[in-house]
């Protein structure tokens, strides 16, 4: 791959010992990937059948990450996904793409770099590969060895999820999806590049830390190192799209993330806004298709609806999640295009992160058991929920 520049790269940590950055860069560009080539060629076939209307996909998985995570959470979340998928294309009729945000969901991206809590000043968390939630200078400053441990957790999580698909006949109570990939925003480019590798049988250059990766709302610009980054790899990629993304801006990154007009190659991630995705997706719809672009289209319900509650906890609303996926339906059906699938921040366990659903989860039960280290979650029984409404939605197309 060409050769990336990271200086000024916009949300890049600030790193406080370059020594130690550059140590684990070698360690990384001497670790073994966590997938290979051809199963992000088959993810990219699967995504093609999106793209072309012959597929549904559902990607869900934490908001970030955690280094340490438990053997439950893992399997609640397959089994979550599982039952969302059997509803999804039991009621449309398709079959349905699992990908998971997870074996790899480590890095974020922050609308500001510090955060202040009583007058004290401190960088904000980017997410488990980079520093720790705590609010202390110890905790706040970006560790790079921090990389190496996500590497680690990556390859552990995806050991797990590979040992319950293979073994899924004979598990009893979990489902497990029949085939399941992995994907993660390509945020921290000091971690992706030296995973980045040259299939020797095809000469072709794949990330090796997840099957999809994404570029997120704030890294999106086409002439970005991002960008230039998903454009020097192979693997099926796609691009978050918020509300004051151009047409014109959507085309160039068409014309660098898929100069080739390969279905399954670029998927676009709408995440406008209850209030917004009616208004402003139909032209981005439009525009894209006249292009002759032959892309993915999927609804992110849930970045666009964030807001924060009395207690104090951000939060999103079950009914305006909602709202936006009927909406994106409701664009793609007017314009005779493909809604391509859902992309969610979701757990299998019983959190109370996300208000609404049918148990009625108020901002007064958010203190109760919000876990989420970023934003919040659709517990198991909103994700259930949830699916049975798109399920429904779907199915009157
Ligand atoms: C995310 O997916 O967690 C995220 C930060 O999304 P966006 O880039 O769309 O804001
Ligand atoms: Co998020």
């Amino acid at each position: 791959m060409q050769r990336l520049l990271l200086n000024s790269v916009p949300q890049r940590p600030e790193w406080p010992d370059p020594a130690a950055l550059d140590e684990v860069r070698r360690c990384l560009a001497a670790s073994l990937p966590i997938v290979l080539p051809r199963e992000s060629d088959l993810l990219r076939r699967r995504l093609a059948a999106v793209a072309e209307g012959r597929a549904l996909l559902l990607q869900g998985g934490d908001c970030a990450e955690p280094l340490h995570t438990s053997l439950d959470d893992i399997e609640s979340r397959l089994d979550t996904l599982t039952r969302m998928a059997s509803l999804l294309s039991g009621s449309v009729l398709l079959p349905v793409v699992v990908v998971g945000r997870m074996a790899g969901q480590f890095a974020k991206p922050r609308s500001s770099a510090y955060e202040v809590r009583d007058a004290v000043t401190l960088p904000s968390y980017r997410g488990d590969s980079v520093n720790g939630p705590d609010f202390t200078p110890e905790s706040r400053t970006a560790d790079p060895y921090r990389m190496l441990r996500a590497h680690q957790a990556s390859a552990a999580t995806m050991n797990l999820v590979r040992a319950l698909v293979d073994g899924r006949s004979t598990t009893t109570a979990a489902q497990v999806p029949e085939e399941m990939f992995v994907s993660h925003e390509a945020l921290l480019l000091d971690y992706e590049i030296p995973l980045t590798r040259v299939d020797p049988g095809t000469g072709r250059t794949y990330a090796g830390t997840g099957h999809l990766l994404w570029a997120g709302e704030r890294t999106r610009d086409p002439d970005g190192t991002h960008i230039a980054f998903l454009a020097g790899v192979d693997n099926p990629v796609a691009v978050k799209v918020g509300p004051t993304a151009e047409p014109d801006e959507l085309l160039a990154l068409v014309e660098r993330l898929d100069p080739h007009r390969q279905p399954g190659r670029l998927t676009f991630v709408v995440r406008m806004g209850a209030g917004t995705v009616r208004e402003q997706l139909p032209l981005l719809v439009e525009k894209v298709t006249a292009s002759g672009a032959r892309v993915g289209w999927v609804c992110d319900p849930m970045h666009g609806n964030t807001y924060t509650s009395p207690t104090g906890h951000k939060t999103r609303a079950f009914d305006a999640i909602l709202d936006e996926i009927r909406g994106f339906f409701e664009v793609h059906q007017a314009l005779g295009t493909h809604p391509g699938g859902i992309h969610l921040e979701m757990t299998g366990q019983d959190v109370t992160e996300c208000v609404g659903g049918s148990a009625g989860i108020g901002h007064d039960d958010l203190p109760l058991r919000y876990e989420s280290a970023c934003d919040p979650r659709l517990n198991r029984e909103q994700s259930l929920d949830l699916a049975r409404h798109v399920a429904g939605i779907a199915a009157r197309r």
